[in-house]
């Protein structure tokens, strides 16, 4: 099969589109022929080495969908030619609350969706939405799984109440506006342009403001009415801020920290009795209630951008560069 595979660390040129062995479905797995890929920040860090853990070679992507090709032993349920999206989080284990110790993220070193094939275990298969068509379902699952969990499981965003979504140009951002908007509640987001922020506009967004534009931009929010909560991957500066701007009683749920590390006012967090709420992928039962609500609502993800796997280096850099509005999308078939 053809793959976009990592032999050395450097950035995402060392990226490779060449053959490699298709794999075999081990007992309990299925292997899926892809028809698409998403990428996340965490394909372009492991080009980079910043990511624990990295073995080479490696077939980065954890994101995809496409038809279940053939089964291993034991699989039922299941039958070749079904179409699929991948909840990419391995091994979560029995306990809603927390990922058991050994879990992993599909795409290194188990490897990942940027190639023809890949075997997961049986439970990570799930029909696609049948509203979504091959690059909106590949967008899916690791960015709206974390933005769901962070949003609703952890932050527990009520219909009516006002949320906080820094940097809207993120993928998973997009998701927690869409989901924000789908449950009815009230939605604050910030970017670094203006034609972002108008994106965001037609997404259902409810206030704007270019972060960029206005080094200040945290004081624009001041007459914004009561936030409820905010869900953060920006991490920096923006979390101090963030942890300033909401309520008293509020919640705020971290799932990244693009910007580094952010210097905190303890007083914002004890004052104001907030609960500050760590966040990362999700449990099973979330990546169900992530694509039930999809359904449901006929959610559309965000998708900035599709390239071809010859294209692979094109498509990370895209992702790297910021430019990008939703998903970088990876088409295979
Ligand atoms: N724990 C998990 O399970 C998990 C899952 C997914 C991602 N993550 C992490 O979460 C982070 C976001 O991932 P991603 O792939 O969605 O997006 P990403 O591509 O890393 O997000 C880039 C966007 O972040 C925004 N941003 C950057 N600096 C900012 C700042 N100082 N203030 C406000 N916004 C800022 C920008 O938005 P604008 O362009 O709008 O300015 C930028 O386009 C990454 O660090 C990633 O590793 C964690």
């Amino acid at each position: 099969m053809i793959a976009a595979r990592l032999h050395s660390i450097g950035d995402p040129s060392h990226l490779r589109v060449e053959e490699t062995p298709a794999p075999e479905p081990a007992a309990g797995e299925v292997r899926v022929r892809l028809h698409a890929a998403a990428l996340n920040r965490r394909d372009a860090f492991i080009t980079r080495g910043l990511y624990p853990g990295i073995a080479l070679p490696c077939t980065p992507g954890s994101d995809g969908c496409g038809a279940v090709d053939a089964l291993g032993a034991g699989v039922s349920g299941l039958r070749c030619g079904d179409e699929v999206v991948l909840d990419p989080m391995l091994g979560w284990g029995p306990n809603r609350r927390i990922w058991a110790e050994g879990s992993g993220i599909l795409g290194m070193p188990h490897p990942g969706t940027l190639a023809q094939f890949v075997c997961v275990p049986a439970q990570n298969v799930y029909a696609r939405p049948a509203h979504l068509d091959i690059e909106r379902a590949a967008a899916l699952p690791l960015a709206g799984l974390t933005a769901y969990r962070a949003l609703i499981t952890r932050a527990r965003l009520q219909a009516g109440e006002t949320v906080l979504i820094p940097g809207i140009g993120s993928g998973v951002q997009s998701f927690a506006l869409l989901f924000a908007k789908a449950i009815g509640a009230r939605a604050i987001v910030t970017s670094s342009s203006d034609e972002k922020l108008e994106r965001a506009r037609a997404l259902g967004a409810d206030v704007t403001v270019n972060y960029a534009a206005d080094p200040q931009w945290f004081k624009a929010l001041k007459g914004a009415g009561p936030i409820d909560a905010a869900i953060d991957g920006s991490g920096g500066e923006t979390l101090a801020r963030i942890l300033d701007l909401v309520r008293p009683g509020g919640r705020v749920a971290i799932y990244g920290g693009t910007g580094g590390d952010a210097k905190i006012r303890p007083f914002s967090i004890f004052w104001k009795q907030l609960d500050i709420l760590g966040s990362s992928m999700g449990s099973p039962e979330d990546f169900r209630d992530m694509l039930a609500l999809v359904s449901e609502k006929r959610i559309e993800p965000v998708v900035g951008a599709v390239f071809p796997l010859a294209d692979i280096v094109a498509a990370v850099e895209r992702l790297e560069s910021g430019a990008n509005f939703g998903k970088v999308v990876v088409r295979i078939d």
